[in-house]
């Protein structure tokens, strides 16, 4: 069983009245999902918009559940998790992430945070454990691909590039993601968009020529678990 679970986060939508507020990181994100379903065998394609429709954010009654056994939930704590299931078990089924994030503020747009602070969840995709010493928690899942796609208005964020300091966006999901399983990360990204330039429009291209290679390349070499 194939199954990818793509997940856009701009507050932006693909196609919009004036084009020029059309969300580059969610159409980037279309682009890659086109290419890989026509050259890949997907069984089932997952797809969350949470910067139109955010995932709840976490409350002291959220963490009073996750910390309550399970067995012992209320049917009130049981409803506070639900959403959290939902979204673990989407990531649990999941072979390959695919996430689209603008930069907002120089990191992750609030959404996004949501979405991460519903799913690492403890002894669901991660247990704490003391006698592993100063890292006491390790990821309950594993092998999973992640494709991180990011647009931003400025530039730099690479390594050693100018503005590498800024960048708590990237390092962030990278951090996050080995909490998801994700053992495979590869990036996408898009720079430049307030300048409106020549260098826009080439860092889109080069982003958008990446997607289709990536595409490709995981299209013929996803090792997909058999269900
Ligand atoms: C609220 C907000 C905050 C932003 N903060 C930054 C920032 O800190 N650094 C940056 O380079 N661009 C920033 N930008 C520009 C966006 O990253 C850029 O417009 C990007 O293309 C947005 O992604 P999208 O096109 O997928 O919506 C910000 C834009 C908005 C709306």
């Amino acid at each position: 069983m194939s199954v990818v679970l793509h997940v856009d986060s701009s507050v932006r939508s693909v196609s919009n009245i004036n084009p020029e507020h059309e969300s580059i990181s969610k159409k980037l994100a279309k682009q890659f999902i086109l290419k890989l379903k026509k050259e890949a065998d997907i069984n089932e394609y997952i797809y969350r918009d949470i910067g139109v429709k955010p995932p709840q954010l976490i409350t002291q009654d959220w963490i009073g559940a996750v910390f309550t056994p399970e067995l012992k939930r209320t049917i009130q704590q049981q409803h506070i998790l639900a959403q959290s299931d939902e979204l673990i078990a989407e990531v649990e089924k999941s072979n390959l992430i695919v996430i689209s994030s603008p930069m907002y503020n120089y990191g992750m747009p609030s959404q996004l945070k949501a979405w991460f602070d519903q799913i690492i969840r403890i002894n669901k995709t991660f247990d704490f454990n003391l006698a592993r010493g100063d890292k006491p928690l390790a990821p309950i899942f594993s092998g999973k691909k992640l494709v991180i796609i990011t647009s931003s208005g400025e530039f730099g964020f690479g390594k050693g590039e100018i503005n590498e300091e800024s960048n708590h966006l990237v390092p962030h999901l990278r951090t996050l993601s080995k909490y998801l399983g994700v053992t495979e990360i590869y990036e996408i990204a898009s720079e430049y968009q307030e300048f409106s330039d020549h260098r826009h429009e080439q860092s889109l291209q080069v982003a958008e020529s990446k997607a289709n290679e990536i595409a490709s390349v995981l299209a013929k070499n996803l090792r997909f678990k058999t269900c």
